[in-house]
This record gives structure tokens, sequence and C-alpha cells, in this order.
């Protein structure tokens, strides 16, 4: 196992930018932690006297409890830097005088002072601009030299895609010739972020899993994630296939991740240079998200998968809407396995950045 190759880099797009090798390193660390933890063995020495701060644009539970669980067993320390109680940090063009303060004025004095910055912004913090989250972390990366974790954008959640692939390590011990179905789920609420579908897909072609992505139309992913889920499925001996039928994605699934993300019409999208080339249409996203009610996992689809199938779904669920109670707590769920998961991911990611004596 290599460890030495992670010191300082950012974990951002890191469904791209780290190899299926250190996708693994990162899986073997997290495991290698949690049963060390689970042991009672004492981990303060991993990153003594180190400081991570985060930054919250949106409601979290998981991820929030998570991250500061986990640099303090690790020894560290977390300072939570709540935009709107600090100066929300903005990008240029985005700026309200006295309210928020340059991105780059921001990241090189955190650079100074601690040793990582995770960030999490999505939805009405960027402005419903596709691409315009993932960008602002770039830009904090840009005036960091310390790490920048993304802690979920618009285009990626890839802490939550670590944590998805430890849980299905634990119960298949293996990703090869496994069938994964990422699937749409109907939910009350049109306005969702595409981060987890993209990084969950992402990840499991690249770990050379068979993955199919389910959606009704109007659903369809960010294309370039698409083209890269087929090179991923290429060059790792898995697959990749999408289609448009709920039932059919549950079929011989030995994993199933049913749930509900925001159309093509919730976004607005811009050119190259940040200009706005295509306005959201909330209107037709109510339209096509009321279209497919039917998109709820129920014991019928659940009846349709492997034998020893399981159910994942990243939480928070929207019960009733997306899944029935007795499928999210019945028998195939592993649901609190895989939040209890973000913690053990946490762990790994942070030991590693952050320079960590392991
Ligand atoms: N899955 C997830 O990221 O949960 P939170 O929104 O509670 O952090």
């Amino acid at each position: 196992m290599k460890t030495n190759n992670f010191r300082g880099r950012d974990w951002i797009d890191a469904e791209l930018d780290y190899s299926k090798e250190e996708w693994e390193t990162l899986i073997d660390v997290a495991l290698d932690l949690k049963r060390r933890h689970a042991l009672g063995e004492d981990q303060t020495h991993i990153l003594k006297g180190k400081t991570l701060f985060t930054m919250f644009f949106n409601q979290s539970l998981r991820t929030r409890s998570t991250f500061a669980t986990g640099i303090q067993q690790l020894g560290g320390f977390h300072v939570d830097l709540e935009p709107g109680k600090t100066y929300t940090p903005a990008r240029k063009g985005y700026e309200v005088p006295y309210k928020t303060e340059r991105i780059s004025d921001v990241a090189r004095l955190l650079n100074r002072i601690g040793d990582a910055i995770a960030i999490r912004m999505y939805g009405p913090p960027a402005h419903w601009i596709y691409g315009f989250a993932n960008s602002t972390m770039k830009e904090f990366a840009e005036y960091a030299e310390i790490p920048v974790i993304n802690m979920e954008c618009d285009k990626f959640h890839p802490t939550q895609a670590l944590a998805d692939l430890i849980t299905i390590k634990e119960k298949f011990g293996t990703f090869k010739g496994l069938n994964l179905t990422m699937s749409w789920a109907y939910s009350g609420s049109i306005e969702k972020p595409r981060a987890v579908p993209q990084s969950v897909v992402l990840a499991a072609t690249k770990m050379g899993m068979n993955v199919t992505l389910a959606h009704p139309e109007g659903f369809e992913l960010d294309p370039e994630v698409i083209k890269k889920c087929k090179e991923f499925a290429k060059s790792s001996g898995g697959s990749f296939r999408i289609i448009n039928d709920f039932d059919e994605g549950f079929k011989g699934a030995h994993i199933v991740y049913p749930k509900a993300w925001g159309s093509v019409y919730c976004f607005k999208y811009t050119d190259d240079e940040g200009k706005i080339i295509k306005e959201n249409d909330l209107k037709k996203a109510e339209e096509v998200n009321e279209k497919n009610k039917h998109w709820r996992t129920t014991k019928k689809q659940i009846e349709l998968m492997d034998k020893d199938g399981i159910y994942m779904h990243c939480l928070p669920a929207d019960r009733g809407q997306e899944v029935d109670d007795d499928v999210i707590d019945g028998p195939r769920s592993v649901v609190i396995d895989e939040a209890e998961n973000r913690l053990h991911a946490h762990k790994a990611i942070m030991a590693l950045l952050m320079g960590g004596r392991l």
C-alpha cells in the first residue's frame, strides 16, 4: 500500500483525479482505521495539532457530524466557519459589501493558519448554476496550498462515493462481477443536486463494476460524466449502460441505489466565460417530476434483485416517495452502515491528505 502520494492533494473531483489504486488505498486505510477504532485504539497521534476548517453553505447531518467526529478521533481540531457568521466567501462579481469576502483573501489566510479546508456548496448558494459550486471549490484550491476537500458540490459528492465503496467492499469483499444500479427515484422536492449519482457511477465504473444508470427522460446526467463512465468501464473491465425503466434496473442487481436528483430543467447553464446560456425551467421540472411518481422502491422491486442484493441510499431519504418504509427498514437495507462509513471514509481522507502519522 503506497500512502505517500496523497499528502497536500485536493479532494474535489476525486473520482476523476485519483487512480483506481489510490481509491483502493483509501478504502483499505478507512477499513483499517475502522477496525483499530473498534478495538479501542487511541488514534489521536495521527493528526495531533492539525486544524480542519469546514464551511457548510447547505444543511447536513452526516457529513457535518462525521468530519467533526473524525478529526477529533484523529487528535485534530475542527473549526466550523459558518457562512453568514463569518463574512461569506464570495467569488468576484458576487460580492456584497461588508457581508462577503473575496475567496482569494479567505483562502490565503486559512492556508497560513490551518491544515485543510472542507466545503459543501450546491443549489441556492451556487445560484443553481451548474458547476458554479465546483468552480468555487477550485478557486479556494487556487489560493490555498493546504488540501481543499469537497463535502458535496453541484457536480460531485466524492466523500459519499468513498463511503459507498467501503460499504460494498464490506458486504461483498470485491467489486469485480458486481451489478450496481444507480437509479433515479421520485421525491416531492424538485430541486436536488446530481452530485451523488454522478459520483457513484464514476466510482463504480472505475472499480470495474457492471453499472446500470436508470432514470426517466429529463433526468440525464452531465454528458462529460457519462463519457468518463464509458472510458472507466472500458479500462477497468466493467460495463456501463443507461436505461429508462425502473423495474429493469433491479433485475439481478447486487446493489441498488435509488434516489432522487434534479432534472436537467433545475439548473442554469453557462458558457466557458461564466455567461448564462440557458435558464432553468421550474415549471417543466415540476412536470417531469410528477409524471414519474411511480419510480418508488417497494418490496416488488426488491424481489427482482439478486438473492443477496442490497439497498443503498446516501440519506436523508424521502420516505413514502423515494422508498417505502418496509424497504429502507428491511433486511436488504444497509443505509445505516453506509452512513456510519462516512466517518471512516473521512478519517482516511484526512489522515492521508493532511499528512497523518498512520
Ligand atoms: N449523505 C449526506 O451527505 O448526508 P448529509 O446531507 O446529512 O451530510
